[in-house]
This record gives structure tokens, C-alpha cells and sequence, in this order.
């Protein structure tokens, strides 16, 4: 909904003017939804690269809120290739979370939705699904089975009333339920040995609450891991825990891949987590991704000044300094998106170009895509992320 004002105040017409568009609008993207959900050819499709397991193609997700459009994910496209581990970074609320969650079909619907773009989950058999329209009863067995999902708070994913040898049990059962009693409960042994448990027998009966923070993740990955997933989602899976602890569970996150041979996307706020671990790193802002390479890509020749400037603000081992950078200024209000770039009120190297319209995504090297106007000459431009008119929906 265009948002003429500049004040943030909302007067009760306009409110009452948002709930009835917000209302008109879910209602049709849920009917269309409904619709699309009924014949599987409107949710098969295929993969631009058959080596890709996900691939998001101009994905936009807003929410629908009382006080406005909020642009959560505006035209982001970035692909996991097989047995690979992408790092999504970005600060908070930049859309990282509100991207996987799109992906497991687990926004707060009907206010969140996605209403542009595809998602694209490799089947393996030469198609794949079109995860925006799927409907819920084939996604719930996506969910578990093909891609399982390690949150940041590991007591979030287990029940306190329940023994973890039961709660991995109940995985294992939902997705064979023709194993008996013994077998489920020998593979759950197994998997909590695969996890770098000592005392598997015991913690078997464990409640959560006798555990570690770090125990718990280490549970909760297990749990993940349980159906060999072709895609892991770790969306700041170390967030809460110490940071001895934090490389123990990244090096164990690694280490299992190998095992199960599955990728990872490693969404996280801390550009030293993912350092040692991805392949490839998608940098998000705002709600877009303004740099994606590989990691030695990223790491070795960050151009975007935001990464840049993500760059400077990490702390160096060996490097004395007295203060770390500030990225000066704020995160544009994702009600009221401007039409420049959004990181021109806070970039140190903006030009007269700056002034134009948002920049396109800029090819600088077969794998590194930058979006700025400071590459506009020294690469292939590629296009530019599609926003989604909410007033034509
Ligand atoms: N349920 C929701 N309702 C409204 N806005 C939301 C909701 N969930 C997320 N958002 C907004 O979407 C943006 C991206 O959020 P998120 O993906 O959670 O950020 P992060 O990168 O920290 O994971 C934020 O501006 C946030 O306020
Ligand atoms: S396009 Fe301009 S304002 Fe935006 S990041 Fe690049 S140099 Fe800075
Ligand atoms: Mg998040």
C-alpha cells in the first residue's frame, strides 16, 4: 500500500483503510493459493541448474500488517548447489529468517505471504516442486524428510515434558512408521552417538532441562539429521550458546554433512561463523541480497560497502585495535521502502549515480554478483530484483 506520509502516525481512517485492503488482498492470494494447490503441474516446475537443490528465483514475502506493507523479502534470487554450505548473512532483521521460513512454508499466514517469485526444490527425478504453491500435505512431508530445519534457542524445538530418547523416537517413527520399537530406538542410539554424545544410554532418558545449552543443540540436531535431509536450514544454530561451544557445534554441523551428504544453509548474523564453513556467501540487506560469491569471493574481495563495511567491523586475531567500525546509520523502514539504494543514507562511497533508481545485480567475475553502481562498469549487468505491486494483486 503506497505510504504518502512520512510520519509514522496513522490516523483511524487510514488504519481502518489498511485492514480492509490487508483483508481483500490475503483473502485472494489464499484463494489463488487454494486454486494453484488443487493440480500438482501448477506446483511442479523445474530447476534452472539440476545441480542446485533450492533455488529462489525473485522471491518476495510481505506481511500484511496494521500499519502497512511490511517488504520483508523484495526480489531475492540465490541458489544452494548439492553437498554445499551457503552462508546467509546479514544484520538483524535484514529478512534471513523470514527467507527459510518461506522456504518450509512456515510464515504466519494469512498476514505473511509470498506474492512474487518462485521457490525451486530439486526432486532429484529431473522436476521440481514450486514450494510457493505446494499445498500442506505434501509439504509435510518435505518438511523432516527432504529439509529439516536447527533453530537458534534449541529448548524452542523440544518439548520439556517429554524424554529426548522419545522425542527423537517420534521423528524417526513419523517417517517409518513400518519400524518396530527396537529398530527406532537403535537408530536413535546411533544418532545420538553420530552427534558426540557420551553417554548415549543415559541421555536417552533424560529430560531436556538435565542438559547443556550445548547437549540441547547437539539433540536438536540429531533430531534434524534423523531422515538424512537432502537440505539442512541452521538458522543461527550458535547464537545462544558460548563461543567454545559455538565451534564445537559448527565443526560438528560440517562434519555430519560429509555423513549424510546433504547441503546446508547456514543463516547467520556473524560473518566469522560462517568464515571456516561455506562454500558460498549470499550477503542480505534489507530485504535484498546485495552480494553473493564464494566464500574466498566475499572474504578476499568484498566490494558492496555494506560487506565492506561488515568486513571492518569483525574482529581480527593478531589485530590490536582500541575501537571495532560502526556502520554509521540505519536500516531503512521496510513499511516505506525509498526507490534508491537502500544503503545510500549510510554508505561513505556514494556517488551521483547513487541518486537513481535502486542498482542492479552486477556480474564482476563468473561466481561474484554485486549490487551497486560502483561496478556498473566492470561487469555483466544481470537485471534488477522485481518488487511486487501490492495494489495490483
Ligand atoms: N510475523 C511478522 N509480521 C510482521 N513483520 C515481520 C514478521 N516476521 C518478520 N517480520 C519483519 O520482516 C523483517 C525480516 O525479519 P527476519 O527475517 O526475522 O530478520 P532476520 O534477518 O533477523 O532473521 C523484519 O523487518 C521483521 O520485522
Ligand atoms: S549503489 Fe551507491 S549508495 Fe549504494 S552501496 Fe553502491 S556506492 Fe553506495
Ligand atoms: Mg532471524
Amino acid at each position: 500500500m503506497e505510504q504518502k506520509k512520512k510520519s509514522s502516525y496513522i490516523s483511524a481512517r487510514e488504519s481502518r483503510k489498511i485492514t480492509r485492503f490487508n483483508r481483500k488482498v490475503t483473502r485472494k492470494l489464499e484463494a489463488q493459493r487454494a486454486d494453484a494447490n488443487k493440480d500438482p503441474k501448477l506446483y511442479t516446475t523445474k530447476m534452472k541448474d539440476e545441480n542446485n537443490v533450492v533455488e529462489f528465483d525473485n522471491m518476495c514475502t510481505y506481511f500484511f500488517t496494521d500499519v502497512g506493507t511490511v517488504r520483508a523479502v523484495d526480489g531475492v534470487s540465490f541458489e544452494v548447489p548439492k553437498h554445499s554450505t551457503v552462508g546467509v548473512v546479514g544484520e538483524s532483521g535484514c529478512g534471513k529468517s523470514v527467507t527459510s521460513l518461506s522456504l518450509m512454508q512456515l510464515l504466519q499466514r494469512p498476514s505473511g505471504q509470498v506474492v512474487g517469485g518462485e521457490i525451486r526444490f530439486n526432486k532429484g527425478d529431473g522436476t521440481a516442486y514450486n514450494i510457493v504453491n505446494t499445498p500442506n500435505s505434501v509439504m509435510e512431508d518435505i518438511r523432516g524428510n527432504e529439509i529439516s530445519m536447527i533453530f537458534q534457542e534449541p529448548m524452542t524445538s523440544l518439548n520439556p515434558v517429554f524424554r529426548i530418547g522419545d522425542q527423537v523416537d517420534e521423528v524417526l517413527f513419523l517417517h517409518h512408521p513400518d519400524w518396530t520399537k527396537e529398530q527406532v530406538k537403535a537408530r536413535t542410539l546411533e544418532m545420538l552417538e553420530m552427534v558426540g554424545i557420551a553417554n548415549k544410554e543415559g541421555v536417552y532418558k533424560m529430560y531436556p532441562h538435565e542438559l547443556s545449552g550445548g547437549m540441547r543443540q547437539r539433540i536438536v540436531i540429531a533430531i534434524a539429521l534423523a531422515c538424512s535431509p537432502t537440505l539442512i536450514i541452521a538458522d543461527e544454530p550458535t547464537t545462544a550458546l558460548d563461543v567454545t561451544i559455538q565451534a564445537q557445534i559448527l565443526d560438528l554441523l560440517q562434519n555430519l554433512k560429509e555423513k549424510v551428504n546433504s547441503s546446508i544453509m547456514l543463516i547467520t548474523h556473524d560473518l566469522g561463523v560462517v568464515a571456516g564453513m561455506a562454500d558460498y556467501v549470499v550477503v542480505m540487506y534489507a530485504g535484498r541480497v546485495i552480494e553473493k560469491g564464494t566464500a574466498s569471493d566475499i572474504y578476499h574481495h568484498p566490494s558492496h560497502p555494506y560487506t565492506i563495511g561488515l568486513m571492518k567491523s569483525k574482529p581480527v586475531v593478531g589485530h590490536k585495535s582500541d575501537t571495532l567500525y560502526n556502520i554509521p546509520g540505519n536500516v531503512p523502514n521496510p513499511v516505506n521502502m525509498p526507490n534508491y539504494c537502500y544503503f545510500r543514507d549510510r554508505c561513505e562511497m556514494r556517488c551521483e549515480q547513487c541518486n537513481g533508481d535502486y542498482p542492479p545485480a552486477i556480474k564482476i567475475n563468473d561466481t561474484h554478483v554485486v549490487s551497486c553502481y560502483r561496478y556498473i562498469d566492470k561487469g555483466e549487468v544481470l537485471g534488477y530484483p522485481k518488487a511486487v505491486n501490492v495494489e495490483e494483486l
